[in-house]
């Protein structure tokens, strides 16, 4: 008996629960209240629909803005998914990846191609900030508009662009018979070489 509970305790002790990398945790920065830094600690999921900018070697891009929670909840966990569905085609293609800003140069250039329209709006809005009213939005876009009027330059500070680089790809293919096809690529050691597997439906 005694012999049992050494050796269960000295199982227990080998776990390697603690053995993975930790977040880094800076304790000056914690909310002022143990209520608010309780849910900071949950690191919820979010998830929201954007439009993809463009793909290239380096992956998937997208925009959003530098100071709303999106860019905020990268700063935190660099982690992201992706999922693009058609439904025309029942087709669906699931990413996970790191999610990396480009280079000031490329964002500047990307909010520069945006339609004036697009660009008068971003740099009116305060995303997801608490609006007072419609009228607010609307004296704000109206000021942007004036100011273009009399000459001044458009830029947005926080307009970002980032890239997710993935690590797996998996594309869904439905069937009529529900013997659904799916396809994974998993990213090797190798950037280049990608490990292929068929999954099961
Ligand atoms: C079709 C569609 C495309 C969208 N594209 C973008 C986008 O490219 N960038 C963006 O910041 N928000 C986009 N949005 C709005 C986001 O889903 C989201 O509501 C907004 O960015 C605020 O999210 P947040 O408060 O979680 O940061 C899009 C929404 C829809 C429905």
């Amino acid at each position: 008996m005694a012999d049992n509970a050494n050796l269960t305790r000295t199982k227990l002790r080998d776990l390697d629960i603690l053995d993975r990398a930790f977040p880094e945790t800076d304790l000056d920065k914690f909310p002022d209240t143990p209520h608010d830094a309780f849910q900071s600690c949950k690191r919820c999921p979010d998830a929201r629909i954007l439009s993809l900018k463009r793909l290239d070697e380096r992956g998937w891009h997208f925009t959003i803005q530098g100071d709303g929670p999106k860019a905020q909840q990268i700063a935190g966990n660099e982690n992201v998914a992706l999922t693009f569905y058609w439904p025309p085609v029942g087709r669906q293609i699931r990413l996970r990846g790191k999610a990396t800003q480009l280079s000031e140069e490329e964002c500047t250039r990307d909010f520069l191609e945006q339609p004036l329209n697009s660009r008068i709006a971003a740099v009116a809005s305060k995303q997801s900030q608490v609006l007072e009213s419609r009228g607010e939005l609307l004296c704000c876009v109206a000021n942007v508009k004036s100011a273009i009027a009399e000459g001044k330059h458009l830029a947005k500070l926080e307009w970002r662009v980032y890239v997710v680089t993935p690590s797996s790809v998996e594309f869904w293919q439905r069937s009529n018979d529900r013997l659904h096809q799916r396809l994974r690529f998993t990213a090797g050691s190798n950037s280049n070489a990608w490990v292929k597997e068929l999954l099961w439906p």
